[in-house]
């Protein structure tokens, strides 16, 4: 056995179903956990919920039961959580939920420790506070006066209240983000740095006293523990830290790395290791902050109506295509635009085609061209053979350096490019013409077991993705034990020369996208009001239906004015980290003041002179006090790490200044 290797995914909020979002975090984690359990890892892969706070105390309330009955509903009832992840076919190995008595003695008792010495200690709170996501903002943090995580408004907040001396660790944390791999991608450092550090860690407001749905603070009756404080301490109190209950802190601790949505990356990597330091425990060694799904461009949410259920597209296409498709899709660390057409169209071109085609070729032509399924011992290599065997021979350690990167994508791409050239070493050595000449049987059977032998290794690089299907695989191909371990993946000849195949079902069959298409939109069109147990399936449906481009009008686009601007003066925006302050000449009386957010790819003095692309008729808005009365137009490109990179449109500075353009 190697070592220990401990990995979570965040703990979930039990407030509406999960979506196709949630899922696409819990099945990464899944696939990493399992890679590292066919690595011979010993693994402890943590999932959960996290049920308190002020939102499930609401939403209980409207639903006219207590909180505890709100979430043990979503949670542990039928077509919940647990239901989801066992359909899921995700192998945690340890599940907590934040209302389990064990976790709630053990946080007091943190929480009890860091007032005892000193840091945590009483005072007044007097700021905004973002209810959806549960989240206390200073005015500064605010982005146009609304939360800056999600973009709602916020109220006003002031009560007495309990401080994490946040401020203390500043140092501590900046030297842990900018100097060690502790946070990925490497552009959420930057975020971070610039967004919540750098202007300046405040201490952090960790009770509450405007609701009582949360763990109590056992020393000073009517405070409740903050709920990212709570949340937070799951990965510990789950190894049985400051509890009874479980007993693998030490074996376990620390995690060797926490996945979590990018939106969540602020209390993992600045919140939860200043809890740590305070603790004086060991950090995590990792946190990945991976993008999102988005669908027609927003996130998914509930309240914006435009989530996907992951239960219907599971039994519309089976668990492991959609495992294989959400982590061959998108690229972990960056944003993905969810779509029901990518999705059918990677069942049918890399499932149905290739691997599908692949294996059911293979096993049904050495049925067909070997008594009972059974290769002879006797065997003969050919010209073609050597490319495919070094593909094979060398994917593990490739497929390893992947997937020690989270590269989930880049992994399967190497493993289907085996897959693929298989199928193109059946083109060329023609098996059929082969099995017509008697002469040509140990050359038949060599090719055979090639094409078994890579099926072979992409299959047990695959458990890790799509485990029930690399079983049938498995069985198709008659790999015994020994055939599916990590160490068989990295030598070609493992199967044994006569080994015998056994046909069984196609593995994915091809699905008629255009039929499929409708048939959703059909789902969707289905006038009658769904029963409550129906009610997903009906909006999942809606969520599905391919976006239809949203054309414009001429006279819409003529209403954006867009002038030729000279940049007179530029200077940075004090105390942000993004801003610059244009004077630009648009051809107008004055000359116009706007501010662009684009100092972290420019330097004011190197702007001076430039001619520019201005939106003179944007509606006037402050920012940090400053009022920006227009534009400034940029293009935009996505990092393949899911950071953005702002190229300002800029023109030949030939062209005169308060020219509009069309
Ligand atoms: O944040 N695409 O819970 P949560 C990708 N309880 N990931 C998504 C997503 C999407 N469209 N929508 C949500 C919480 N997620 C806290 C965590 S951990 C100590 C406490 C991800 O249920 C989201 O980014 O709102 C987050 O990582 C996870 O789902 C849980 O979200």
């Amino acid at each position: 056995m190697k070592d220990k290797f401990y990995i979570t995914t965040p703990i979930y909020y039990p407030s509406d179903k999960l979506h196709i979002g949630h899922t696409y975090c819990t099945v990464a984690t899944d696939a990493m956990a399992r890679y590292k359990r066919l690595q011979g890892y010993d693994v402890m892969f943590l999932t959960g919920t996290d049920e308190h706070g002020q939102k499930i105390e609401d939403k209980a309330k409207a639903a006219g039961v207590t909180p505890k009955q709100f979430v043990d509903n979503i949670v542990e009832g039928k077509g919940g959580i647990l239901d989801l992840w066992k359909l899921m076919n995700i192998s945690n190995d340890r599940f907590i939920r934040t209302t389990d008595d064990y976790h709630e003695a053990a946080v007091q008792k943190i929480f009890k420790k860091l007032y005892e010495q000193g840091d945590i200690y009483k005072g007044k709170y007097v700021g905004k506070y973002c209810k959806p996501c549960e989240s206390f903002w200073t005015e500064t943090q605010l982005v146009d006066g609304k939360c800056p995580d999600c973009g709602r408004e916020v109220q006003d907040a002031e009560e007495e209240a309990y401080f994490f001396r946040l401020s203390k660790y500043a140092d501590r944390i900046l030297d842990l983000l900018e100097n060690t791999d502790f946070l990925e991608p490497r552009s959420r450092v930057n975020e971070m740095v610039n967004n919540f550090i750098k202007p300046g860690l405040e201490d952090l407001c960790v009770s509450r006293t405007s609701f009582t749905w949360g763990v109590p603070v056992d020393f000073d009756p009517g405070h409740v523990v903050y709920v990212w404080i709570d949340a937070l301490s799951n990965y510990i109190t789950a190894l049985g830290y400051d509890n009874d209950k479980y007993n693998d802190y030490d074996k376990f601790w620390p995690a060797d790395v926490h996945f979590v949505g990018k939106e969540i990356v602020r209390f993992h990597s600045i919140i939860w290791p200043a809890i740590l330091m305070a603790l004086d425990l060991p950090l995590p060694k990792k946190v990945y902050g991976h993008g999102w799904l988005l669908l027609e461009g927003g996130k998914m949410s509930k309240s914006k109506g435009n989530v996907v259920d992951p239960v219907i597209l599971a039994q519309r296409y089976g668990v492991d295509a959609l495992r294989y498709f959400l982590l061959r899709e998108f690229p972990f660390g960056s944003d993905g635009n969810f779509s029901n057409e990518a999705l059918i169209s990677r069942i049918n071109v890399d499932l149905a085609n290739d691997l599908g085609n692949l294996v059911s070729r293979t096993v049904s032509m050495a049925g067909k061209y070997f008594e009972g399924g059974k290769l002879p011992n006797k065997q003969a290599e050919g010209p073609e053979d050597a490319e495919l065997v070094a593909l094979a021979s060398g994917l593990r350690d490739k497929y390893e350096g992947h997937m020690e990167k989270y590269a989930f994508q880049d992994a399967l791409v190497d493993v289907f490019g085996l897959i693929s050239r298989a199928n193109k070493y059946i083109d060329e050595t023609k098996p059929w013409i082969l099995g017509k000449d008697e002469s040509q049987k140990a050359r038949l059977a060599r090719v055979m077991y090639n094409l078994l032998e890579s099926i072979r290794i992409a299959a047990v690089l695959l458990i890790p993705f799509i485990p029930d299907t690399v079983e049938k695989i498995f069985a198709q191909i008659g790999t015994g034990e020994n055939g599916r371990t990590w160490e068989s993946a990295g030598t070609f000849g493992v199967l044994p020369a006569d080994v015998t195949i056994h046909r069984g079902e196609n593995l994915f069959p091809r699905i008629d996208m255009e039929k499929e298409l409708k048939e959703l939109e059909s789902l969707e069109k289905k006038p009658e009001a769904p029963k409550a147990a129906e009610a997903p399936k009906a909006e999942a449906a809606k969520a599905e239906k391919p976006a239809e481009p949203e054309y414009i009008t001429i006279d819409d686009f003529a209403k954006v004015k867009f002038v030729t601007a000279k940049v007179l003066a530029c200077e940075a925006v004090p105390k942000s980290a993004k801003l610059l302050r244009f004077t630009l000449d648009c051809g107008e009386e004055f000359p116009r003041q706007i501010l662009s957010g684009i100092h972290e790819w420019y330097e004011p003095e190197d702007l001076v002179g430039k001619t520019v692309v201005a939106c003179t008729n944007l509606k006037p808005r402050k920012m940090m006090g400053i009022m920006s009365n227009g534009m400034l137009i940029s293009a935009v490109k996505e990092e393949p790490d899911g950071s953005e990179k702002l190229h300002l449109l800029m023109l030949d500075d030939k062209v005169p200044a308060g020219y509009g353009l069309c």
